[in-house]
């Protein structure tokens, strides 16, 4: 089988039980076990200068290559240009774009840096599978470098339309690098139509057919691969977490009362203000509902020197002391809020515990927590899952409770409705979400992508 060179800024955390923030890394594990596979990344260090000659190290049969980031490009090209210029932005948040022209400047230093690093260790007929916003020039400095392999990118994030788009200064020289690759992938036929009328808009791009463009001479196909899970292993994880110490704890402690899960990483895109004022409204406006539910939310820290980031935990650490101030007793505190990260047998037996499922992202590439949520539940009686129809999961989770992630009095009325929810209906959605989810899991989604990229012919 051709080997496989997968680049993303983040490597994995190898090690099952260890802590797991991000969504990228977990879901890319399993595409290396199928092939003779090396992954190109940031090795989450620091260093006083910078590096150009990756370090080798293999974990659990994967071989890694990694580079440090010096303290100026971490801050410029990953906090500066990457997440708060592109995140920002492809997630439909202008208001906290800060953009820095010293940040695009780094943000193109430290893929030239990439692809300087990584250019020594290919061989010449392996696939090149990219990820994500932190690498958009990449394919084009891999191409400048000589590489003519072909190259694949995939956005797990969403592409937002032309409109937001031409609100980044470099948006122009951004699709130009774009279409350097010959593949591109998109979570939704969404993200996949905004980009192509981004590029047809703003730079000279052709649609010659369905999915594919043309730049000059070259010919970029894009597709729409909506990423899975790994449904197996989630169900084996889930099946024995409610012997995790912890877990257990957590049940005897819950007495009758129901457990609403939220977990995800703290950051605006998420939509937690909205969702702790949807419990809120759940306790003023249903009041059978008064102390018969505990809402129990973690929020992994993230990118936290960002101001929005630090301005958000504040704002959730009070809200959620106001709304168990308000409403709380002496047996009873309505909301647990956890700023800290658990091992994924903590959150599998949470989430099997869970009678609701809160996944409310205001904008998101896919949401991998929804998906996971499903997996982990008990098939004879199984938890609800509430969901925000702007998440990508919503475009195949359809059998979930659909809300509108702004509308909090709707979330409210989502959670009411899924915690009176009969058994019958509830196996019946949990059954059709399992079958969708199992028909497009994690190694299927990487199969698709990584054949439809090994069949274009090179150049
Ligand atoms: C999202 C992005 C990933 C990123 C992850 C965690 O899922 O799409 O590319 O790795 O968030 O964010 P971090 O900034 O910690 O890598």
């Amino acid at each position: 089988m051709t080997s496989l060179v997968v680049v993303s800024n983040r490597l994995p955390a190898l090690g099952g039980s260890r802590p797991q923030a991000g969504g990228l890394a977990v879901a890319l594990l399993g595409a290396l076990n199928e092939h003779t596979a090396l992954w190109f990344g940031w090795n989450g260090r620091i260093s006083k200068e910078t590096i150009t000659q990756a370090r080798m190290h293999s974990s659990q049969g994967v071989e890694l290559a990694s580079i440090p980031l010096t303290r100026e490009d971490f801050n410029e090209y990953y906090l500066g240009y990457a997440n708060e210029v592109l995140w920002p932005v492809f997630h439909f948040s202008l208001g906290a774009m800060d953009y820095r022209r010293s940040f695009a400047e780094a943000y193109y230093r430290v893929n030239r840096l990439f692809a300087d690093a990584l250019r020594p260790l290919l061989s010449g007929d392996e696939l090149i599978w990219v990820h994500d916003y932190h690498l958009i020039p990449l394919g084009r400095e891999l191409r400048d470098r000589g590489i003519q392999q072909r190259l694949g990118f995939f956005l797990h994030t969403p592409f937002p339309s032309y409109g937001l788009v031409r609100a980044v200064p470099d948006h122009r020289r951004l699709l130009n690098d774009l279409c350097a690759y010959d593949l591109i992938g998109f979570q939704t036929t969404i993200d996949m139509r905004a980009f192509t009328e981004s590029v047809t808009e703003a730079i000279d791009v052709r649609r010659v057919a369905d999915g594919q463009l043309r730049f000059g001479d070259h010919l970029l196909r894009t597709g729409v691969y909506p990423v899975g899970i790994d449904v197996e292993a989630n169900v084996a994880t889930a099946d024995h977490a409610l012997e995790v110490p912890r877990v257990k704890h957590l049940i005897e402690g819950l007495g009758r009362r129901n457990l609403i899960i939220g977990v995800d990483r703290l950051d605006y895109s998420k939509g937690l203000p909205q969702r702790f004022r949807a419990y809120q409204a759940l306790l003023a406006d249903y009041p059978h509902r008064h102390g018969q539910t505990v809402f129990m939310q973690i929020a992994s820290p993230s990118r936290t020197s960002i101001p929005e980031y630090d301005e958000l935990r504040r704002n959730l650490e009070e809200m959620a002391g106001h709304i168990n101030g308000e409403h709380g007793d002496i047996d009873w505190v309505p909301i647990h809020y956890m700023n800290r990260t658990f091992d994924r047998a903590a959150v599998a037996g949470l989430y099997r515990t869970a009678r609701v499922g809160l996944v409310t992202p205001l904008r998101d590439g896919m949401n991998l927590v929804a998906k996971e949520f499903v997996a982990a539940q008990d098939p004879h009686d199984p938890g609800v899952l509430v969901l925000s129809e702007l998440a990508g999961a919503a475009r195949e989770l359809d059998d979930a409770l659909q809300v509108a992630p702004y509308d909090v009095d709707a979330i409210a009325a989502g959670i009411d409705q899924a915690l009176a929810m009969p058994l019958a209906e509830r196996q019946r959605r949990h059954a059709r979400m399992m079958d969708i989810m199992r028909h497009n899991d994690l190694h299927a989604w990487r199969r698709r992508f990584l054949n439809d990229l090994a069949a274009l012919e090179v150049g």
